[in-house]
């Protein structure tokens, strides 16, 4: 028999997102549920009742008929005591519940013999995950409205103008913490013409920071960053020294400072101190993502926007919900994913996997049976150690070293014969061919030690650019077409007729090239 799934309104105080939209509401109709949505649940993120009417969806009149109509709920928070005693045996619910910082509510969970699936415990590292990965989207969303934030609270433009009144300079922001969030502020900011820095403790996301717009910024101390899982672990005193000395010179230098660092299972690092903020500009801001795990920021007050030291700092802890249309957009489409995952048949039922990585990962209690935390998903087997040669830092400015350098060995024989090749052609080939042979390997040598040193984020506006410059067989049509020169025959009308034709495809294909290089390349400028 197809089951009901209900979507509640919200009731935490503020929050304004909706577990589902109309649009998914015809999708998981499709699949071949019934939908039932409480009166204006929808209401505080722009979906009215007759939205979802015209989807298909049924609406209760409250919680209460809600609830005891549907088999399978949908909620953004964790529900409250209220909400937990309207549970009927056997229902699924699907939501945020943090189950390791809320035991009493799991408890009470079991006790209403509910089957639960926890949308902050996916495994998140399985690429199959990331279309449910629920917690990315939340991210993304909170760091392109903390910058929202931020310039609402500051006074001045992000980008540099040049006005009859005189010259602006660019804003510049330091984003601390370059993870989901910290990525989408910097896309955002970078967008709006500021002058973007990043740090953050992994590494590994430098590169990410520069394609972004951004500038990483080091700390000047050596120390792994990463505890696994792609999350960051607390660093030693040693770096937390170095980086708070650098963090102060960052402080005193920017105009708006967003903060982002998290530990999973930990209080957030505290990277801002108070005597940072006084060497702060006037009129700077702060706006600390992390307010609700303690704050990155020692004058934060979590929930609020306070001034300190002529500093606006923003401790909003409920940044997605301030953009709540497009939030639930995409939690709603995180959990019809889940859905469909969990109806492989399309049958209006459901299955919870526990054999699935994905599904055992997020399934938190199971017949009224606790099945949290789950133990670690099977991951792809981790490629083979190196061998020690391969362990050698890669020279400067390579990024390409996936295979590894050569054996000194193979070197050695590849190098003598080519050695014996050059010789035997220098040797017994026609003097013309090889005053053309040598341009050619000049050629491939000087390209070859261009393109190897370019940056790979810049390989496109490289290629794009390289078949410009090909153009230039040009030439070669253009010389068929003139007048010839001294008493070389004139070729063939046929051939100036295809050298003509030639001349156009190339013509597109240069002025193209040269314009699609240039819309590349301003990507990457500010
Ligand atoms: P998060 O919200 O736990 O942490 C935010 C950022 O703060 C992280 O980048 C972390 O390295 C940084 N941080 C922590 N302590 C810091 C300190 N003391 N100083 C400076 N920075 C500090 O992490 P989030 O954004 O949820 O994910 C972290 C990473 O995991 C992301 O880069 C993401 O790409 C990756 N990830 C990987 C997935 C996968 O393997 N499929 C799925 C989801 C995320």
């Amino acid at each position: 028999m197809p089951l009901t799934i209900g979507v509640p309104k919200e009731i935490y105080p503020g929050e304004r997102r909706v577990a589902t939209v109309p649009e998914v509401v015809e999708k998981l109709r499709k699949l071949g549920f019934s939908v039932v949505v409480e009166s204006d649940a929808g209401a505080a993120a722009n979906f009215d009742d007759e939205s979802y009417r015209n989807a298909g969806a049924g609406i209760a009149a409250n919680a209460a008929e809600l609830w005891s109509s549907s088999d399978i709920v949908f909620k953004v928070r964790a529900p409250d005591a209220g909400e937990v005693a309207l549970i009927k045996p056997g229902t699924t619910l699907v939501s945020f519940i943090w189950p390791a910082q809320n035991p009493d509510l799991m408890q009470a969970l079991v006790a209403r013999k509910a089957n639960v699936l926890a949308i902050d415990a996916l495994p998140r590292q399985l690429s199959r995950a990331q279309k449910m990965d629920a917690l990315t989207s939340m991210a993304g969303i909170s760091g392109y409205r903390a910058v929202i934030e931020a310039a609402n609270a500051f006074g001045r433009f992000f980008n540099g103008q040049i006005t009859a009144a005189g010259k602006i300079p660019p804003a510049k922001v330091f984003i601390a913490g370059a993870g989901v969030a910290g990525l989408a502020a910097i896309g955002t900011a970078a967008n709006l013409g500021a002058i973007v820095r990043a740090n953050d403790t992994r590494a590994e996301v430098a590169d990410q920071v520069i394609s972004l717009g951004g500038e990483f910024v080091k700390v000047d101390y050596e120390e792994e960053g990463s505890g696994g899982g792609g999350y960051a672990k607390v660093m030693s005193e040693g770096f937390q020294q170095a980086q708070r000395e650098m963090y102060a010179k960052q402080a005193a230098d920017a105009d708006i400072i967003i903060t982002t660092a998290l530990i999973p299972g930990k209080p957030a690092p505290r990277l801002i101190t108070a005597e940072m903020v006084k060497t702060m500009k006037p009129g700077s801001v702060i706006v600390d993502m992390a307010a609700e795990q303690g704050g990155n920021c020692e004058l934060t007050e979590p929930g609020q926007t306070v001034v300190k030291h002529g500093v606006t700092i923003v401790g909003y802890t409920d940044l997605p919900s301030r953009l709540a249309k497009q939030s639930s957009t995409l939690y709603s489409t995180n959990l019809l994913r889940l859905t469909e995952e969990l109806c492989k048949a399309k049958d209006g039922t459901i299955d919870i996997n526990m054999e699935d990585d994905a599904i055992r990962g997020l399934t938190v209690i199971k017949d009224g049976a606790i099945t949290w935390p789950a133990p670690p998903p099977k991951l792809p087997a981790a490629p083979p150690p190196k061998p020690a040669v391969a362990a050698a830092p890669a020279p400067k400015g390579h990024g390409h070293g996936a295979t590894g350098p050569m054996p000194a060995g193979t070197l050695a024989i590849v190098f003598g014969v080519g050695a014996v090749l050059f010789w035997l052609i220098g040797a017994f080939a026609p003097p013309a061919f090889l005053s053309h042979f040598t341009v050619f390997v000049l050629a491939c040598f000087v390209g070859y030690m261009v393109v190897w040193n370019v940056t790979p984020a810049l390989h496109t506006p490289l290629m794009s650019v390289t078949n410009a410059i090909s153009s230039i067989i040009a030439i070669g049509a253009l010389v068929q077409i003139a007048p010839p020169l001294l008493d070389t025959p004139r070729p063939d009308a046929w051939i100036r007729g295809l050298a003509a034709l030639a001349l156009v495809l190339t013509a597109v294909n240069m002025f193209g090239g040269f314009a699609v290089t240039r819309r590349m390349l301003a990507m990457f400028r500010k």
